[in-house]
């Protein structure tokens, strides 16, 4: 089925220049961006995107680290877009995530080192995890006239 997921460039990755990097891995498998800008978001509109975590122990963290500096948010389309966006991505954790996945080539903390220290765990991308969070993320972030319908050649791969 040809899904929409949000995914976002935290600001560690727009820190360390590596927006590119990131977005390529995603091209080069044949995800459509549709949608694409980028957002300083304030810590209302964390705690909006990030709802199901704001009672947790790890939430300041995670709001510092996302209210650090602009975020780059995009719109990937794909086959099963949802599911396959996230195995690319890899485990939350860095420490844990498998070489091969983004997190797991270009991160490595831990949750303890993490929890110690009083930070959140950086892990360069956020991506939605199921359908309807995919549907409640992409309305929160992206107004319909911000995404766009066109065609690339890999449509011509995917579709009849
Ligand atoms: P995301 O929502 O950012 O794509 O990450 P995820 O689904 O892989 O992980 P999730 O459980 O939704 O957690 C959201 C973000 O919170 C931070 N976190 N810190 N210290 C901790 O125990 C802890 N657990 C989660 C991470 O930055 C994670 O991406
Ligand atoms: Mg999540």
């Amino acid at each position: 089925m040809i899904e929409r997921t949000l995914v976002l460039l935290k600001p560690d990755t727009v820190q360390r220049c590596f927006m590119g990097e990131i977005i390529s891995r995603f091209e080069k498998a044949g995800f459509k961006i549709v949608g694409c800008k980028m957002v300083w978001i304030d810590k209302d509109f964390s705690k909006q995107h990030y709802e199901e975590h704001v009672e947790k122990d790890f939430y300041p963290g995670l709001e510092n680290m996302i209210t650090d500096g602009p975020v780059l948010a995009m719109v990937l389309e794909g086959v099963d877009a949802i599911e396959n966006v996230r195995k690319m991505v890899g485990a939350t954790e860095p420490k844990a995530s498998a070489p091969g996945t983004i997190r797991g080539d270009y991160a490595h903390i831990s949750y303890g080192h993490a929890d110690e220290n009083k930070i959140g765990v950086k892990n360069l991308i956020h991506a939605s995890d199921i359908p309807e969070n995919a549907k409640k993320e992409v309305s929160l972030w992206f107004t319909e006239k911000e995404l766009h319908s066109y065609k690339t050649v890999h449509d011509a791969h995917i579709l009849e």
